[in-house]
């Protein structure tokens, strides 16, 4: 059984697709050990309660230091002896000890394909606006594994998306989370579950 943690921001539409494909059937070995967020009202902790998931708040503006939050991030999650840990969202740089010493168990869902729109700067809808502006007539959706630069890690799925005529922001974001982001997700959490099924 795979224990995943899952770290979010915001409202953990990507959150409930990974628990959607558990109902389903569709994403088997995973249990979702916890959910933590740097955001107490993060709608994403609400969906957590609402299965009988871990939900934990922790942010940088509990801390006096910086070091002293990512000491306290790092605790949190070592507490829980994860498999892997998904960001899904999740706006707080992770802590370099935290990617040493989970080095190929992080993994990220960032909503264009990489090597595109990503990197500093580039978050939610900032690159579905930065994919308008360029003109691009394919976008998408990128799983990879988390090393210590920003959406720099080996690349794990990607699913394209179309652009449509008339497409703003809003509208690209969410065709790219309904076709992409919400489809990939559970399909490379259940890859890394089978693979470490298989031993
Ligand atoms: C998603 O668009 C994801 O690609 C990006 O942050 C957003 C999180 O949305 N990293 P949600 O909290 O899963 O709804």
């Amino acid at each position: 059984m795979l224990r995943v943690g899952v770290m979010v921001s915001g409202g953990g539409t990507n959150l409930q697709a990974i628990l959607d494909a558990m109902e389903k059937g569709k994403l088997s070995n995973v249990e979702i050990a916890v959910v933590i967020s740097n955001n107490p009202g993060a709608y994403a902790l609400e969906r957590a309660r609402n299965h009988g998931i871990p939900a934990v708040s922790l942010s940088p503006k509990d801390f006096s230091v910086r070091e002293a939050f990512e000491e306290a991030l790092l605790e949190q999650v070592d507490s829980y002896h994860l498999d892997l840990i998904v960001l899904a969202g999740f706006l707080v740089k992770i802590p370099e000890k935290m990617v040493e010493k989970y080095e190929g168990r992080i993994i990220n869902i960032h909503p264009s394909l990489i090597p595109s729109f990503c990197g500093v700067g580039y978050y939610g809808l900032k690159v579905h606006e930065a994919a308008l502006t360029r003109g691009v007539k394919v976008t998408g959706a990128t799983v990879h594994y988390v090393d210590s630069g920003m959406d720099t890690g080996p690349i794990l799925l990607q699913k394209a998306v179309e652009v449509k005529e008339g497409d703003t922001p809003e509208t690209l974001q969410k065709r790219v989370m309904e076709e992409a982001e919400w489809v990939i997700l559970p399909e490379a959490i259940g890859w890394i579950a089978d693979r470490e099924a298989k031993g």
